[in-house]
């Protein structure tokens, strides 16, 4: 037991580990063990970032996507989606009820959409920057050139998350067909950083055919690249895909390798995702009680919200934003937390000397 004790206090002081420790920490703790890993990730978490909860206001814009992934609901070969693309005015729209709800950060998600040209992305991020210059606004639409996103960086984005899904080509190449591949993603990545975006990567947990060597490859790809921003939440079925019968990612997987990444990152901005949410009714609270400390309540209109199913099951998809906002607060404070109106950017950069 105090070996795994000193793992974890290890991995909290050198925010990385040799392979077999990561093993270890993986597949070996017992539950006081398991216990201490959060009690340390939550202590990491209020160093840095107290009790605070930061809000995204997610705005799922379109669902059109020219991408076959596989286990996405939204895929372009799913013919039983209703696909839709919310007009410019829609979005500002979303953003100034937001703006009004206390979001100062807005994140604008959508498949890989021939229709959002460069030029149309540029003009929507800056239209929103104009409008409100105090916020931050996130992008989350895929794989581009590295001119695009320098572009759409010059625009205003402050921010853009990608996540890399799985860091091992072989799991990569199962989860996705011939046309995308791990490496592209990875230049993507390396690209978003060295044009100075706040970067956010991830990988879905307990995807089909995840072993605990994919796992701890995903660990070592973060560590070392030092995202500021990290997205993880369970793979869960879609019917309308081949991954259908597969098993979802467990609470338990995913709580714990949230508090992993919070000791290997503790400047990191982690969210309790909706997808979280959607495996267990407190799946967000335990969330941020495993380290994480950031909220994206859905500011998508009520009339696209079931059209953006990524999985089944999703949440929060019959509600208004207001209505989904005061839930939020209210769950949160029923942790001992607050969500602030600010932009909530990341403490510091996460570079070698942290704290
Ligand atoms: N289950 C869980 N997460 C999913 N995503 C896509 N499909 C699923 C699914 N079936 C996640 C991916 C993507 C993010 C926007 O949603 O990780 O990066
Ligand atoms: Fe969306 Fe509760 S957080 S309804």
């Amino acid at each position: 037991m105090t070996g795994c004790r000193n793992i974890i206090d290890r991995l909290e002081k050198d925010y990385t580990l040799p392979r077999e420790d990561f093993q270890q920490l993986l597949t070996g703790l017992s539950p006081e063990d398991e216990e201490y890993l959060y009690e340390r990730a939550r202590e990491v978490r209020h160093q840095v970032y107290g009790k605070d909860v930061y809000l995204r206001g997610l705005i799922e814009f379109t669902n059109v996507c020219k991408n076959d992934c596989y286990y996405c609901g939204i895929r372009r070969s799913n013919l039983n989606v209703q696909r839709y693309r919310l007009s410019t005015e829609e979005i500002l729209d979303c953003c100034d009820r937001g703006y009004a709800l206390g979001f100062r950060t807005f994140v604008l998600q959508g498949g890989e959409d021939g229709y959002f040209t460069d030029d149309r992305v540029c003009q929507l991020v800056s239209e929103i920057k104009t409008r409100h210059p105090d916020c931050a606004v996130t992008l989350s639409i895929g794989e581009k050139s590295r001119e695009s996103y320098q572009a759409f960086f010059d625009a205003g984005a402050d921010r853009y998350l990608l996540r890399q899904e799985t860091s091992n080509p072989v799991h990569y190449r199962f989860l996705h067909p011939e046309e995308l591949t791990i490496e592209n993603r990875k230049r993507c990545l390396q690209d978003l950083k060295d044009i100075g975006y706040q970067v956010g990567c991830g990988i879905m947990v307990g995807s089909p055919g995840q072993t605990t060597d994919h796992i701890i490859e995903d660990l070592m790809f973060m560590g070392d690249f030092k995202p500021h921003m990290v997205g993880i939440g369970p793979f869960i079925p879609h019917k309308d895909t081949k991954f259908r019968d597969e098993a979802p990612g467990t609470l338990a997987d995913t709580l714990h390798l949230l508090a992993i990444l919070r000791l290997m990152l503790p400047n990191a901005l982690i969210p309790a995702t909706t997808a979280l949410g959607t495996i267990h009714p407190l799946g967000r609270e335990k969330g941020i009680l495993a380290g994480a400390n950031v909220v994206m309540p859905n500011l998508s209109p009520s009339t696209v919200r079931d059209k953006y199913l990524l999985y089944d099951g999703k949440i929060c998809t019959g509600d208004e934003a207001a209505e989904c906002c005061r839930c939020m607060e209210r769950r949160m404070e029923s942790i001992g937390y607050q969500v602030v109106v600010s932009r909530g950017d990341a403490k510091q950069e996460n570079t070698d000397v942290l704290l």
